[in-house]
């Protein structure tokens, strides 16, 4: 049968996930699936991490992701919704991608969007993106969970003292 989880079985799920993944790639694949499968309107979830080479604009790289393909597999900061919310430190919610100039189209289906950057050591290292197929789709209890599951990746990335 299929079911759905509650906002508060996710955050227990996360939890689990942040304390039993063997890897960072197995979390963000964990995290991502969990998000996917379990919030219908979460049509694509998935992370960009931030790749800062010597010599190098900094570019956001496309990480694991559930959903459809996207052509955005390498987004300078100054690009997207995402560029914004890396280069802002902000999480960034866009109620309504077409009328937003920043905006990089992954599928046509996109209605709206959030993203929320990853700190870790105080600075940013990813973002967790999330597009729903519905307009306004994330409300404040969307920005506190895509936060949450965002601040347990950059925890698992703080080098333990
Ligand atoms: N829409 C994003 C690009 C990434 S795709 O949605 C997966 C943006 O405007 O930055």
């Amino acid at each position: 049968m299929w079911t759905t989880l509650t906002t508060a079985q996710v955050t227990e799920k996360l939890d689990s996930l942040a304390t039993s993944a063997p890897s960072v790639t197995a979390l963000l694949e964990g995290v991502a699936q969990l998000l996917h499968e379990n919030i219908l309107r979460y049509n694509w979830v998935g992370f960009y991490m931030l790749e800062e080479l010597a010599g190098e604009e900094p570019m956001l790289v496309l990480g694991p992701y559930r959903g459809s393909m996207t052509p955005h597999t390498r987004i300078p900061l100054h690009q997207g919704i995402c560029g914004a919310a890396a280069s802002t430190g902000k999480t960034v919610i866009v109620d309504d991608v077409n009328s937003d100039s920043r905006y990089l189209a992954c599928s046509l289906e996109t209605k709206s969007e959030i993203v929320v950057p990853i700190f870790a050591v105080g600075k940013v290292v990813g973002e967790l993106d999330v597009d729903s197929h519905f307009p306004a789709a994330f409300g404040p209890g969307d920005q506190e969970l895509c936060e949450y599951a965002a601040q347990l990746v950059g925890r698992y990335l703080t080098p333990k003292a």
